[in-house]
């Protein structure tokens, strides 16, 4: 295997779009320019775009493996991804069986990539590297540099081989789950593989650049009315909520629950809401702020707890909880419920909350939890669990099954993307700055190889049945 060449030096932070004239075997050249032409031109058809000739390199987010220690000293607020996330050019990988090149119209920012641009818990290079010793093929993930980002829509540009299901030319999104599905454990929930692995977190060749690597069995049809950077906003977060709440894995959300959504109107918390509304059930939004309150209330949501306005403290000090602080929190969640406890409770901030969140808990009900943003060192109060016969589930994203199914609730209108701001690929490490510092709303899309916003809508009719819905999250 070709032995990748090293990324360019950077020298200014953001540099201009440098030049990508590179020539192919043919001795023909392509530029990513030529790439975008071919993809916008309403005549081409799939064997043009397979006819293309490959650049050798193209432009992509990433963290360099010799600055993981670049943050030492400083407080997690303090780390700052406009630092540690730089826009290099890099070798094109070589493509193998089962997988997809795909030119990248829009990408997103996740919470994962800001725990990979602060390094936080682990920098992501000790993920690549174990990654690279399962085959002589997943070695080219383990670089010197990690491209980041899950999340992508675009265009697909060449298959390799064994892949029947798509074609160069289909528009696409991809969901962020990679498996190697060799053992048996992986077969009945491809969640268990023991090689599970999340795309551009836990695996090279991630979203955040003009191409990208991904299996075929990643790949699933782009939703028709949505533009490119609507499209790739709800993948990951969409697909986790979807099995975290709704799915047989998860907490089998049913008509008529009340389900307590921690950041109602964050990442997550934003499809939580909406999968609640759309399945019948009464979410419990908790947000911090009125702007964030009203986003809920725009989404349909009518029970909402500003926790900043009420200052739920439910921690004394680093130590000790302060169960009155649980117990002023379920009352609250009452007043608001006519009475009722939570059936599910969506939980993701982890340290700070999930005391609160298994008191105020109903007899038999669920907390399903994804993640420990606050810190995943939880503490709560192991009688109210086992007395009033409380489960808690640990969900983590999706299987390909569960993405497909919330990705088909996209593209059907049921769930619309919450997208509220868009940011070039040059202005990446500021979107993953919002997101770090919580000042962002539902998801932060970036334009990637789209020019512009707005383009890739190829069902106006059923966009315009839905524009209310779609542009809720926009200038709030
Ligand atoms: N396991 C998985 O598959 C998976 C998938 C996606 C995300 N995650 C993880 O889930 C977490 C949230 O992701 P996201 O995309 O939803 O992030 P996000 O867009 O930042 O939204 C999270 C929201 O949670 C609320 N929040 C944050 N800290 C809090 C605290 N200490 N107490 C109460 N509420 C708090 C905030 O809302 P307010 O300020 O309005 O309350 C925030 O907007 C991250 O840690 C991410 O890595 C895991």
């Amino acid at each position: 295997m070709a032995s990748p060449a090293p990324i360019t030096q950077q020298e200014p932070k953001h540099p201009q779009r440098p030049s990508l004239w590179a020539p192919t075997a043919g001795g023909t050249t392509v530029t990513m320019k030529d790439i975008l032409d071919a993809i916008q031109s309403p005549g081409s058809t799939a064997a043009d775009i397979a006819a293309l000739p490959l650049p050798e390199s193209y432009r992509a987010i990433t963290v360099h493996k010799d600055e993981t220690e670049m943050f030492t000293g400083r407080e997690t607020r303090d780390k700052d991804p406009r630092e540690s996330l730089h826009l290099d050019e890099v070798p094109l990988p070589e493509l193998g069986p089962g997988e997809a090149l795909v030119a990248v119209m829009a990408s997103s920012v996740n919470y994962n990539s800001v725990w990979t641009s602060i390094f936080e818990p682990l920098p992501t290079f000790g993920f690549l590297e174990r990654y690279g010793r399962v085959s002589e093929l997943t070695g080219r993930h383990d670089l010197p540099y990690h491209i980041i980002g899950s999340d992508l829509s675009g265009v697909v540009l060449r298959t390799g081989p064994g892949v029947n299901a798509w074609r160069p030319g289909d528009e696409v999104v991809a969901h962020c789950l990679s498996v190697e599905l060799e053992s048996s454990d992986g077969h009945n929930d491809t969640m268990l593989d023991p090689e599970q692995r999340i795309w551009g977190f836990e695996t090279n060749f991630g979203g955040l650049a003009e191409i990208a690597l991904v299996k075929s069995n990643q790949l699933m049809p782009k939703p028709g009315h949505l533009s490119w950077e609507e499209a790739a906003a709800p993948g990951l977060v969409n697909s986790t909520a979807y099995r975290q709440l709704v799915s047989r894995n998860g907490a089998q959300m049913k008509q008529g629950d009340n389900v307590l959504i921690w950041g109602a109107s964050g990442g997550l918390g934003s499809y939580a809401t909406q999968f609640a509304l759309a399945g019948g059930a009464t979410p419990i939004c908790v947000v911090s702020s009125p702007r964030k309150a009203e986003i809920c209330r725009r989404m349909g949501a009518e029970l909402i707890i500003d926790r900043s306005a009420e200052g739920y403290r439910f921690w004394r000090d680093e130590h000790t909880q302060d169960t009155r602080e649980w117990k002023r929190f379920g009352k609250r969640i009452r007043e608001l419920t006519g009475g009722e406890d939570v059936d599910i409770v969506f939980e993701h901030p982890g340290r700070e909350t999930f005391g609160a969140s298994v008191y105020v808990t109903r007899k038999g009900g669920t907390i399903v939890t994804c993640a420990s943003t606050s810190g995943y060192d939880h503490q709560y109060d192991n009688r109210y669990l086992w007395m009033s016969l409380k489960r808690i589930i640990g969900s983590h994203f999706a299987n390909y099954r569960e993405a497909w199914e919330a990705n088909r609730l996209v593209a059907k209108g049921r769930i619309h993307p919450t997208l509220s701001k868009v940011y070039s690929l040059e202005d990446t490490g500021q979107a993953a700055h919002d997101v770090h510092r919580n000042v962002h709303q539902g998801k932060v899309g970036v334009l990637c190889l789209a020019p512009e916003e707005g383009l890739g809508v190829r069902d106006t009719e059923l966009r315009a049945r839905h524009a209310e819905a779609i542009n809720r999250f926009r200038n709030i």
